[in-house]
């Protein structure tokens, strides 16, 4: 079961789409059609070349379909992330990165019609802690040249100590956004194939796409899943995957002034959004409430569902005049060197390129990295994309990161491996719904499940690199601790690294 946005609800999905034969070769294929692809199609389609986007599912429904979509410059604690790891440089270079990014999607959204909302943008603290970091955050900001303020009295209904703030940054809808970059590279001649999963990427320029449905070949590829499908380059060893929390509730009138988000726990993300439109396109009425947060690393909790009653239940206690209308979840990639990346899969590897780890700063970072990207082919890299170049010194910021992360990692495997023990033979698991990893007498251990009355018995092995996958009560999915990869209770692919479905036992 997958959880909608209020962006996915507002834009549903148009009736089946009429069969689109995309040519064999093309000059650049685009595996993924999220912020990061479909920005990267639309650049290169409007330089002239050929462009064929491969969307495993459809557009919107990766994470950048359920994102809060704050375009903002001041990203919660990231620039002092940045700093610490990368110093001076980087933060100089990424804060360019943004810019030109925001102001992309600025002019983007102005040329065709899209709201765009200016809010303020504000990293607050709960408490002592989270002072410390509001602190530093600014310090940060004010050597990257963002002219931020402290502001001691925010007007939120609990306590807080005081926060930072930047002004007039922007807001939109996500969906509304990727329909339009669509419709614009389409426009350019960029063929778009929906439904259509990559498998893998083989040879030199030339490069073959392996579908499920056949090949398309390139003279460059780019890989803009969020977490790069191809095992080449270990992306997956540099990044944990990150999933958390949305909630959207119809208010009288906005609640928030501003876009909202904490420096310490609990981690609480809040922004208001325009009402639907009504009937006809009228205006809707009334205003909606955003709230996020609860995040933890994929696969790695034992009752997602618990989190998103954590989530209501706070928000109930501090905005009781909200009502809920969406909740949902989404995940992205962050990396343990502070930075994205945009660049060769491996060196030497110029024309098989990947984009990602934007560690849930996307709506600017995805634009940059796309703007990095297609510069890039076109033989024009600008300066600041060295921020997210893929190899070189700057991995060395990231390695005490990586090491803790890889640790986990070996120890989520063990524990993946060791847990089945505790329910041996075959079975449903108890109760009306619900899903359990069960061993065998035979063979690895099996994941059991029972959805909608329906019991179903799959591999409990990751078709990655072989993690054990845990149940998700909140989305009746099984996902992995390792990597991320998240499959349906019927075994399919519902995100990556993985790109084969669990075997049905
Ligand atoms: C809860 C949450 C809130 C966020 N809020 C903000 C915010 O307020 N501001 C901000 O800047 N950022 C935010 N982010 C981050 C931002 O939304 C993401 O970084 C950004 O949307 C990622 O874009 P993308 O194009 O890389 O990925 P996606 O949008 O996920 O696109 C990747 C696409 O690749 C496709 N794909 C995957 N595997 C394959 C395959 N094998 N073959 C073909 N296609 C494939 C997927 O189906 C998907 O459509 C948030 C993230 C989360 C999780
Ligand atoms: S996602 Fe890598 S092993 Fe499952």
């Amino acid at each position: 079961m997958t959880l909608v946005s209020p962006w996915q609800d507002r834009h549903p999905r148009p009736g089946p789409d009429l069969p689109v034969v995309p040519p064999a070769e093309t000059d650049v294929v685009v595996v993924g059609a999220g912020l990061a692809g479909l920005t990267t199609a639309l650049l290169l389609g409007r330089a002239g070349l050929g462009v064929v986007v491969l969307e495993a599912t459809h557009v919107g429904a990766g994470t950048t379909g359920r994102s809060t979509a704050k375009v903002s410059l001041l990203q919660g604690t990231q620039l002092s992330r940045v700093f610490q790891r990368q110093g001076p440089r980087a933060l100089d270079q990424y804060v360019t990165a943004n810019r030109e990014a925001q102001a992309w999607v600025h002019r983007f959204c102005a040329d065709h019609d899209l709201e765009v909302q200016v809010r303020d943008a504000v990293t607050y603290a709960h408490g002592e802690a989270g002072r410390a970091a509001v602190e530093q955050e600014l310090e940060v900001a004010r050597r990257a040249g963002l002219e931020v303020v402290l502001d001691e009295e925010l007007p939120l209904p609990y306590a807080t100590a005081g926060g930072v703030r930047l002004p007039d940054q922007l807001q939109l809808d996500p969906m509304a956004l990727l329909l339009a970059l669509r419709r614009q590279a389409e426009a350019h001649g960029v063929v778009v194939l929906e439904g259509t999963r990559v498998r893998g990427v083989s040879g030199r320029a030339p490069l073959r796409v392996a579908t499920e449905g056949g090949e398309v070949t390139g003279t460059h590829v780019v890989v803009a899943t969020g977490m790069p499908v191809l095992d080449r380059g270990a992306f997956f060893a540099r990044a944990t995957a990150a999933r958390s929390y949305g909630l959207a509730y119809a208010t009288p009138r906005p609640v928030v002034d501003a876009m909202y988000l904490s420096a310490d726990q609990p981690s609480r993300s809040l922004r208001d959004a325009l009402a639907a439109t009504g009937p006809g396109g009228s205006p809707g009425s009334g205003a909606v409430l955003l709230v996020g947060g609860e995040g933890h690393p994929t696969g790695r909790d034992r009752s997602p569902r618990a989190r998103l009653d954590r989530l209501r239940a706070w928000t109930a206690e501090h905005f009781p005049e909200a009502e809920e209308t969406h909740a949902w979840s989404a995940q992205d990639y962050v990396t343990t060197r502070g930075l994205p990346y945009a660049g060769p899969v491996l060196p030497g590897t110029d024309h098989l390129l990947v984009a990602g780890g934007f560690s849930k700063w996307g709506m600017t970072n995805a634009v940059a990295a796309a703007l990095a990207l297609a510069k890039g082919v076109l033989g024009e890299r600008p300066a600041w994309a060295a921020a997210f170049d893929t190899w070189g010194r700057r991995e060395l910021g990231g390695l005490p990161g990586a090491a803790l992360a890889n640790a986990e990692v070996g120890l989520e495997l063990t524990r993946g491996w060791l847990r089945p023990l505790r329910h041996p033979g075959p079975g449903v698991p108890p109760g009306d719904e619900g899903g359990q990893v069960r061993l065998d007498r035979v063979g690895p251990p099996t994941a059991t499940s029972l959805v909608g009355g329906v019991p179903r018995r799959v591999s409990a092995v990751c078709t990655h690199l072989g993690g054990v996958v845990g149940w998700n009560d909140a989305e009746r999915s099984w996902d992995c601790p390792l990597h991320g990869s998240r499959f349906d209770a019927d075994g399919s692919v519902l995100e990556g690294p993985a790109t084969c479905g669990l075997t049905p036992r």
